[in-house]
């Protein structure tokens, strides 16, 4: 029976950091507001032309080192972000190309924050039956570029940050790697609340024009969140999620080492580790650094927390995450 490994992560950030203050500057808020309501103390933005499949392609080739393979052995690309390079194609065609991949499969996924964890489920799925054997699973946003960094967008803008994080995933028999292994995973979305974060515009659907002068003076290019609403999902289902997929696999919270949850808001990651019980001690977070970097935040979390010496071969760890859709998704896996 093939299972899929989890056999070199990486990630790549820019090398600008935007500290709170540095907003401050540009808009009404200040750092005491964003650290308190956040816990997001910088984040990173781009200072030059740059997507995300760039950033992908660090976090790519800092993975595949790590597993000790050559970027040849991919045989796939999935690639989750919402902040594409360009509307079309995906940004995992533009990544194979730098990667000098031709022909080999290359799929953008779009699921926002829970992008990197549906990704890892189509790849896992695709190595347990035989399709492929390495999989090159990405999360990168240029969130930068589409900010309102007027006191308008004052919400959005102190949360979201640029970053990729990638993972290689490999495939491994069941009898040689034993308990090691990604486990399941379990995916949800409930469109009924698209339009409590979103980007409008442009939109096929705009008619006449995807996206005109009056569109632009309204700000629905950039993100328009309902704050809120975000906030009382996400504590509901994200401790929801955590729960079924550790039922799935007979296991309980007892059984987790560290929870790597998306990293969309201290508050929230403090709120749903209330709800079920654990302590903040088993609830990985680098958030205060990097801010909201959406379908990257998954893998760079696991590259930090894995740098940091917070996890190690033989851990239980539970991926989880809430956003935009609205979706929301675990992962439990045996690293
Ligand atoms: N600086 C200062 N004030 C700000 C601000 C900022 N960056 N952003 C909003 N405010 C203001 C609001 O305008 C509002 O002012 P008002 O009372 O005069 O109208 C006030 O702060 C309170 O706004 P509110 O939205 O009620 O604050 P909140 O306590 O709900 O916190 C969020 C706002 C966005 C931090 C919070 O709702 C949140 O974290 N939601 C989840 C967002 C998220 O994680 N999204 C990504 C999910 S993947």
């Amino acid at each position: 029976m093939r299972r899929s490994i989890i056999a070199g992560v990486g990630g790549a950030l820019p090398d600008r950091v935007v500290t709170n203050q540095e907003l401050a500057d540009m808009m009404d808020t200040s750092d005491a507001w964003i650290v308190e309501r956040s816990g997001i103390r910088e984040r990173r933005w781009v200072d030059c032309e740059m997507g995300g499949s760039d950033l992908a392609l660090a976090a790519s080739q800092q993975a595949v080192a790590q597993a000790g393979l050559s970027v040849k052995d991919i045989d796939c690309i999935v690639f989750a972000t919402l902040s594409p390079d360009y509307n079309f194609p995906g940004s995992a065609c533009l990544l194979q190309d730098l990667l000098e991949l031709p022909g080999i499969a290359a799929l953008d996924v779009r699921n926002q924050c829970s992008g990197f964890i549906y990704s890892l489920s189509v790849a896992d799925a695709w190595i347990r039956c035989g399709q492929y054997d390495c999989v090159l699973v990405v999360g990168a946003e240029v969130h930068s570029t589409g900010l309102d960094k007027t006191t308008r967008g004052r919400d959005v803008t102190c949360l979201f940050g640029d970053g990729a994080g990638a993972v290689l995933l490999t495939a491994g028999d069941l009898g040689e790697v034993g308990e090691r292994g990604l486990l399941s995973t379990h995916l949800h979305a409930d469109g009924k609340y698209a339009k409590a974060l979103w980007v409008e515009a442009p939109g096929s659907r705009l008619y006449p024009d995807r996206l005109n002068q009056q569109m632009l003076a309204e700000g629905k290019h950039y993100t328009q969140m309902q704050g809120r609403r975000v906030f009382s999902h996400a504590i509901k289902y994200l401790p929801q999620v955590i729960l079924q997929g550790l039922t799935a696999n007979g296991l309980s919270l007892d059984d987790m080492d560290l929870l790597v949850p998306h990293q969309a808001n201290l508050r929230i990651n403090e709120a749903a580790a209330k709800v079920l019980g654990i302590s903040m001690d088993k609830v990985y977070s680098n958030i205060e650094r990097y801010g909201n970097t959406t379908a990257a935040s998954i893998p760079l979390a696991l590259r930090d927390a894995e740098e940091e010496g917070r996890i190690h071969r033989g851990d239980l760890l539970v991926l989880a995450s809430f956003g935009a859709g609205f979706t929301w998704a675990s992962a439990v896996l045996r690293w």
